[in-house]
């Protein structure tokens, strides 16, 4: 590829897909209302651990509009997905909706009405009586040990003698953070509009991170061939994990929609969106760090606990940079869970990073101040070459470069490192800083480009766009391949009928699609070529590796140019064609990303305010796609982190088990009031071990760090160290 042709890539090409979305045109799940459809409203459980009694539905059926209720007694029997990520049929909550009369969490699935109406749905699921044999709840972390112990998670590492290192360290620290369970509150609510049609084909709208996922995982479950299920979702508002996988109401829409013998639509309500839909599991991490004289790591073990579900493990991998992120002879990782009367949780915004490094990232300036040295200088003594965890090297690594730069930019040397001494006027100013981390993906992917005969391409795969940008980066590969300009080019992702494409999360979606849509991309113009040097072509009895491709069109040495849709005419041919496959990444290196988060917070102890003022974050992710929506994914992190830090918290009854902020008014997220100054740099280094493109994508590392980067300004504004989030007022004052 020329440099001209690269210089689509980088560039900050606008949204393709934003005047659809601005007028209104881009549909989303709950927007698709096919002819004769009915309404799905939930009965949903009041209580979190026991059973289903008794169910009296005979009042809510006589209700207007009422097509049928379904619960536990009345309901199809389906079968289990194996839930495997490797066979691409994972969902988090294994068990099946209204499986049996046991209730795990308050807000699971105990009844669904249909009718012909949201409203009178609605009304009906207010009129089914449910009666419950009650147990007593399991309603947070510290009674989940004391009922069950914890469970040996996944994830582990240890090398050297962690142990015996610390005993023998100069300095040492042994602390213990906590998070709390944070829910997705994606503008979007979960839905789903299922139908069946003749034939027994199941179609489903649903609010999807991952298509073929989904329709892999109904297939089990219904048990009918992946070929007869179709799912779409080409709009989504947003998920950040939650819609990854395929949760309880979808499999109900779809199985009622058979038994009803309609389309049925179902919206999850808010509510239940932090009680069915997953969320951010509560964390216990105990940390212990020990330093030489020279304030070198002699030892790390982060010990890491989270809240799971009685249904399904599922494991936060709290530890998964601590592994690798500084150099480190003696290192132990563990991860364990202890069962809670909660749904059962899943990946939120880097999962087991985000939490983890607030742990990791907090100790480690609580032991620079131990070891007396300055928190960035304490990190860059601490820098890890290499991977140590895997005894690999990292493919591209800058680390040292974003921390200096963000530092510069910040102005860190202007830090007077004494607790609460730079002020200004009422207020007392704290800098802290974090490193940020996030493992690197690419999944295996599949891709198709089509060049037409009216000069347009097409280019299609079953992945998705989040609202992350994923639809106009593909036209920029796809642009720059074939030198098409974007406007005369169409992306259609979000439907798993095309070939199979990676979910949207993990950060692979970019690493994992472009080479896919590159290579669909050369392929057709291989045909291009084909049909150009055939008998009718315009370049007949050429050969094809003497034509170039210059704008849209071959050229060859002696200058003479046809437009594809020349090419295409000449021949005879609607399209020249390419699809194309590619691998999962090799396990030669360590891929990673890094950064450096630096934070400027300001207390006002005489009103008891907190706010973040300034943030400086400086991140390494190998080459940039889109500089607009790179930015725009780091911006949205950094938002949601000084969230983690400051605001979110899902809180439980510990009595009953019950979440009791599940709303919108009290589940409190950073408004715009709260939008600090955000200045993003991004390096730009291309990782081409990593992919012909050198991204290494860019959705979740943000959001790491930045919880840890905020506690540490607090520190330094209030001498107070907060290891328990969010750092709410009272654990200030
Ligand atoms: Mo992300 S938590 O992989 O949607």
């Amino acid at each position: 590829m020329s440099d001209k042709q690269h210089s689509i890539i980088g560039a900050g090409v606008p949204r393709i897909d934003g005047p659809d979305k601005l007028a209104g045109r881009a549909n989303y799940a709950a927007d698709n209302l096919p002819a004769d459809m009915a309404y799905g409203y939930g009965v949903f459980s009041t209580i979190a651990k026991g059973k289903v009694a008794r169910i009296k539905v005979d009042e809510a059926k006589r209700m207007p509009g009422v097509i049928d209720i379904f619960h536990h007694g009345h309901f199809p029997s389906l079968y289990r997905t194996p839930s495997s990520f490797a066979q691409g049929n994972k969902v988090e909550e294994t068990r099946l909706p209204f499986e049996d009369e046991r209730v795990y969490y308050e807000g699971q699935f105990v009844a669904l009405v249909v009718a012909d109406s949201f409203e009178n749905a609605r009304a009906a699921a207010r009129h089914v009586e449910v009666e419950y044999a009650s147990e007593s709840a399991v309603a947070n972390l510290a009674q989940g040990l004391d009922d069950n112990g914890t469970q040996a998670g996944s994830g582990n590492h240890s090398r050297g003698d962690a142990s015996g290192a610390f005993e023998d360290a100069a300095a040492s620290i042994d602390v213990t953070y906590h998070t709390p369970v944070e829910t997705h509150n994606p503008m979007e609510m979960h839905a789903s509009v299922a139908y069946w049609d003749a034939q027994g084909n199941l179609t489903i709208y649903d609010a999807s991170q991952g298509v073929v996922v989904e329709r892999n995982a109904l297939s089990k479950i219904f048990a009918i061939a992946p070929e007869r299920i179709t799912v779409h979702a080409p709009y989504i508002g947003s998920g950040f994990g939650s819609k990854l996988w395929t949760w309880p109401h979808a499999v109900a829409t779809a199985a009622v929609a058979r038994e009803v013998g309609r389309p049925v639509q179902l919206v999850v309500p808010r509510q239940q969106m932090f009680t069915t839909t997953g969320h951010r599991p509560e964390t216990r991490q105990r940390m212990r760090l020990a330093t030489d004289a020279n304030g070198r790591l002699v030892s790390l073990r982060h010990e890491s606990i989270n809240t799971t579900s009685f249904t399904d493990q599922y494991v936060e991998t709290c530890g998964s940079v601590t592994k690798s992120l500084y150099s480190c002879p003696n290192l132990t990782v563990s991860h364990a869970t202890t069962q809670v009367n909660r749904g059962t949780p899943t990946s939120m915004r880097a999962p087991g990073a985000a939490p983890g490094l607030f742990a990791l990232e907090s100790a480690i300036d609580e032991m620079a101040l131990a070891a007396g040295v300055d928190p960035v200088q304490f990190r860059l003594d601490n820098y890890a070459e290499r991977d140590e965890s895997q005894d690999l090297d990292f493919s591209s690594n800058h680390i040292v470069e974003a921390t200096n730069r963000a530092a510069e930019t910040f102005g860190w040397a202007d830090r007077n490192p004494r607790i609460g001494s730079m002020r200004e006027g009422r207020e007392i100013i704290g800098y802290g800083m974090a490193a940020c981390n996030w493992e690197a993906l690419k999944r295996p992917c599949d891709a198709r480009v089509s060049l037409r005969a009216d000069g347009t391409a097409f280019a299609s795969c079953a992945t998705q766009d989040i609202g992350t940008g994923t639809y106009t980066i593909v036209a920029q590969a796809v642009s720059d391949v074939t030198g098409i300009p974007i406007d005369r080019i169409t992306v259609k992702l979000g439907d798993s009928s095309y070939p199979d494409g990676p979910i949207s999360g993990g950060s692979w979606a970019t690493a994992t699609t472009l080479p896919a849509i590159a290579g669909a991309a050369r392929n057709a113009l291989d045909e291009m070529k084909r049909y150009a040097t055939g008998d009718n072509g315009v370049f007949a009895g050429a050969s094809s590796d003497e034509l170039d491709v210059v704008d849209g069109g071959l050229r060859n040495a002696g200058g003479k140019q046809a437009s594809f849709a020349e090419v295409l005419d000449a021949a005879r041919y609607g399209s020249a064609d390419g699809e194309a496959h590619t691998e999962a990444a090799d396990s030669q290196y360590s891929y990673r990303s890094f950064g450096a988060h630096f934070v400027e917070v300001r207390w006002d102890p005489g009103i008891s305010h907190l706010r973040v003022s300034r943030v400086v974050s400086a991140i390494d992710v190998g080459r940039v796609i889109n500089e607009t929506t790179a930015r725009n994914q780091v911006e949205g992190a950094v938002v949601m982190g000084i969230g983690m830090g400051l605001f979110e918290a899902t809180e439980y009854d510990e009595r009953n088990g019950r979440p009791v902020n599940n709303d919108y008014a009290e589940y409190v997220v950073p408004v715009h009031a709260d939008q600090p100054e955000i200045d993003v740099i991004l390096l730009d280094y291309p990782d081409l071990a990593f992919n012909e493109y050198g991204a290494r994508g860019i959705g979740e590392i943000g959001i790491t760090g930045l919880a840890a980067a905020i506690g540490n300004a607090v520190h330094h504004a209030t001498g107070k160290r907060i290891r328990e989030l969010p750092i709410t007022l009272d654990k200030l004052m």
